[in-house]
Order: C-alpha cells, then structure tokens, then sequence
C-alpha cells in the first residue's frame, strides 16, 4: 500500500452534518477532494458540486437521518458530526448574563442539537455502518468543551458596561461528545467501527479585532486556525492511515491546551 491508498477515501460515501457551515463545508469539500461522495445533512442548503451534495435535515429528527441515510448509494463509511449550536441566533440578552441567570430553554435547545442531534446520527448512521463491519465517525467538539472557556477574552464587550460571559451551553454539550466517542468506541469496536472525537480551537472568521487579538496573545502558534486546516486531521480520522485510532481525542488547536 502506498501513502496515498493510505490517505485515499475513494469510493467511500460519507456525512457531514453541518456542512452548510464554514468548519464542515471545508471538511466536506476536502473529504470529496480526496474521493468520497459526499452528502451534507444540514438545516441550511449548502453549495453542491465536485462530489459534495446537499440533503435538507434536521439532526434532531432521527426519523429525517434515517430518510436521508437510506437514500444514499452505500452505507456511509464516514460520518462527521459538525452540526452544532453555539449560542441560538437568536439569543436573549440574558443568554450572555451571569451563569446563575442562564436560560434553561437555550440550555435545552444547545443540548439537543449537539448532543442529541450527535447522539442520533451515531444511532442512524453507525448502526448501519456497524451491519455492514466498517465505518468511521468523527465527532467535532472544541477546546471549550475540554477546558473552561476564558471569560477574560471577551473583556472588550464589557468595555461599555455591558454584561458577557460565554455561555455554559456550549461548553457542557461539546464535552458530553468525549464519553459519547469513549462509549461507542468501545460499543462498536469489534463491528469494525471507529469512533473518535476531533477537538479544535477558534477558526479564524472576521471575528471582532479585539477579540483576535487577546486570543491570539493567549494561542502558542500566535494565530487563529484556518478552516483548511481542519480537513488534514479529518482525513487522517477517517482514512485506512488511523485504522488502529479509536476512542481517541485528536486536539488540534494551536496548542492552546499545551500550557
Ligand atoms: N468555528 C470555530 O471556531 C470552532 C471552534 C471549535 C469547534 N467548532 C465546532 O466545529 C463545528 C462547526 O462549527 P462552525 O464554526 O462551522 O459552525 P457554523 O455555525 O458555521 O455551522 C454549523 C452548522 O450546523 C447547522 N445546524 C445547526 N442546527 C442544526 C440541526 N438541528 N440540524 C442540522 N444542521 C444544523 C447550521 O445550519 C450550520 O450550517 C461545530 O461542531 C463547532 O462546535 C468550531
């Protein structure tokens, strides 16, 4: 086998939930980049073209993946779980408030879509992959969801005596992911399928100058990521070259969690 056939997905079928999205649209587009056909599950239509094509669903429907799933060509051998809330768009001012305060309906509606809506597409789409003996499922969490996010970067919107903290939400639900990962991991191992969890950082997308800039200062590689640069590691989880990989947490984030 040669490096390539190591790294090659083609002929595989894979799912990227939340690929009308900047992180899983460029791990969409780089999954098909290296041969596989790819459907993005996802609330929002996303661009098609060059391998990758678009399937209106809700995560939260399991009854909706199993629809979408069944009307593939294959049983998909990759799934990326990206589809995730951080705050709801439409957050209440109260959201950003002090934590004994935070609204139990925006920690009910983060909860569902990453961890239920996570929870789901395993069930869906790795039982199938499980009949089928093969399969690997990349589950995408955060550094936010390893460690306490550092409310002290957002100083700049208390500036004018405004009330922030980076909700608790996001940071219980990306963590909920790991033992997801761990549980199936084990669950699936003798099925032939992987489960792992990729952990990022911030990706660069013209966030606030401030904000960059008390980020960066803290990010050992002194800059935010680049989504392209989260399709290497994706690769690598869901490609033959991670076929002894499993249960594990694969951190990409600069280094932010190195000190
Ligand atoms: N961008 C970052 O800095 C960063 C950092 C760490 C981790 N992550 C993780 O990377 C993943 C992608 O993040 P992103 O920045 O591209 O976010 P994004 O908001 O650009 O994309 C998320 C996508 O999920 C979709 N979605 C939301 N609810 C859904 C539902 N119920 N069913 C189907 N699709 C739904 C949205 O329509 C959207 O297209 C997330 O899991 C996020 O937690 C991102």
């Amino acid at each position: 086998m040669t490096l390539t056939d190591l790294f090659s997905l083609d002929g595989r079928v894979a799912v990227v939930t939340g690929g009308a999205g900047q992180v899983g649209g460029e791990i969409a587009r780089g999954l098909a980049a290296c041969g596989a056909k790819v459907a993005i599950f996802d609330l929002l239509a996303a661009p098609e073209g060059d391998g990758v094509r678009s399937v209106v669903v809700d995560v939260t429907d399991r009854a909706a993946i199993e629809r979408a799933t069944a009307e593939l060509s294959d049983v998909p051998h990759i799934l990326v779980n990206a589809a995730a809330l951080d705050s709801p768009p439409d957050a209440p001012a109260e959201e950003v408030g002090p934590f004994e305060d935070y609204p139990s309906e925006s920690f009910d509606e983060v909860m569902q879509v990453n961890v239920k809506g996570t929870l789901f597409a395993c069930q869906a789409i790795g039982a199938r992959m499980a009949a089928k003996g093969r399969g690997s499922i990349v589950n995408v969490s955060s550094v936010y969801g390893m460690l306490s996010p550092v409310q002290e970067l957002y100083d700049f919107r208390r500036a004018d005596g405004e009330t922030f903290f980076k909700p608790i939400a996001y940071s219980v639900s990306k963590s909920a992911l790991y033992n997801l990962t761990r549980y199936l991991a084990t669950y699936w191992a003798k099925s032939g399928v992987r489960v792992n969890t990729l952990t990022l950082a911030g990706v660069w997308n013209d966030q606030p100058a401030e904000f960059v800039d008390a980020y960066t200062a803290r990010m050992p590689l002194g800059r935010m990521a680049e989504a392209k640069e989260v399709v290497g590691p994706v690769v690598f989880l869901a490609s033959d070259a991670s076929s002894y990989v499993t249960g594990a947490n694969v951190v990409v984030d600069g280094g932010w969690s190195a000190w």
